[in-house]
């Protein structure tokens, strides 16, 4: 990346896209979503609640942090030109990349079928920090839609995000992952608050009781962890009919369950999320 063009960039702030309110300083706030095992509803979760946040007139946006494997964009039917990707090995300024989606979303999406960033190094993740910066003023919140696993690109976006949010579904298999996620971000990376979503539940009692559960694992094997309850998604046919449409169902089918679900977590992050810079540079401190 040329060094020039960032200090310009930063010295000069960024005029790719119109803010949507006139509101003055942001309060930027991070959200990483994970949830170590794949395909529990990560992608679905940042690219609906991304564009539920929006129709609340919040600036949004998301980044897809699967590298090389990145789907937002497949998901939204969208074909960018340049990726996250670009960025990184300095062929784009972070301003290139964006591509608006539904509802006026910001989405930074992340290349499929590479493994070249799919752990970045020390200085991809500073020319990436560097590249974010510049957008901060922009928006009133940032998802990171995070790979499965805890690869080091995860734990990456999750110390840069001030909250993590787990997604888990009622399956022990799920359940194990999240469970070990939060286990080794504690550990390894001093992250004490986790923010939970239980997916694919019949009902909220049942996330009521995975959320126990979880509470109780964590007691017993003295994880010094907080977890709250961020909401709950219900399984819900609309999901999948609206992946194969290449939509969001919160989009196209605002009054099913599933929807009011997300719009119920997003009405709750509205009111949860720790105003706060998200802190790049914590990693590299
Ligand atoms: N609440 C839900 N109801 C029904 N199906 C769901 C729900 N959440 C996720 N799915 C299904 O799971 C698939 C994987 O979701 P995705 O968001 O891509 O997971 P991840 O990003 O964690 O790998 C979706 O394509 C959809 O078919
Ligand atoms: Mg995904």
């Amino acid at each position: 990346m040329d060094q020039a063009v960032t200090l310009r960039r930063l010295s000069q702030g960024t005029s790719f896209s119109t803010p949507r309110t006139a509101s003055s300083s942001s309060m930027l706030r991070g959200l990483a979503v994970a949830s170590g095992k794949g395909g529990v509803g990560k992608t679905n979760t940042v690219a609906n609640l991304g564009y539920a946040l929006s129709s609340m007139g919040k600036r949004v946006l998301v980044l897809d942090a699967d590298m090389g494997l990145g789907n937002i964009h497949i998901l939204l039917g969208l074909a960018p030109r340049y990726t996250l990707q670009h960025v990184i090995s300095g062929e784009r300024g972070i301003e290139d990349i964006i591509i608006r989606g539904p509802g006026g979303l910001d989405i930074l999406p992340a290349a499929s079928g590479t493994r070249k960033f799919s752990n970045l190094t020390g200085e991809e993740m500073l020319t990436l920090k560097t590249e974010l910066e510049v957008l901060e003023s922009n928006y009133d919140f940032i998802l990171f839609d995070l790979g499965a696993g805890i690869s080091s690109n995860v734990t990456y976006f999750c110390s840069a995000a001030k909250d993590v949010a787990v997604i888990t579904s009622s399956e022990p298999t799920s359940f194990a992952d999240a469970y070990a996620f939060m286990k080794v971000l504690s550990r390894d990376f001093d992250k004490r608050d986790f923010k939970l979503i239980v997916n694919s539940v019949k009902s909220k009692k049942e996330s009521l009781d995975v959320f126990s559960r979880l509470s109780q694992v964590s007691d017993r094997f003295g994880l010094d962890i907080r977890i709250d309850l961020l909401g709950h998604i219900v399984h819900d046919p609309v999901v999948s009919t609206a992946v194969r449409r290449q939509m969001l169902f919160t989009e196209k089918y605002p009054n099913s369950p599933a929807a009011m679900c997300i719009y119920d977590i997003a009405d709750n992050l509205v009111r949860t999320l720790r105003p706060a810079e998200v802190r790049w540079g914590k990693i590299f401190s």
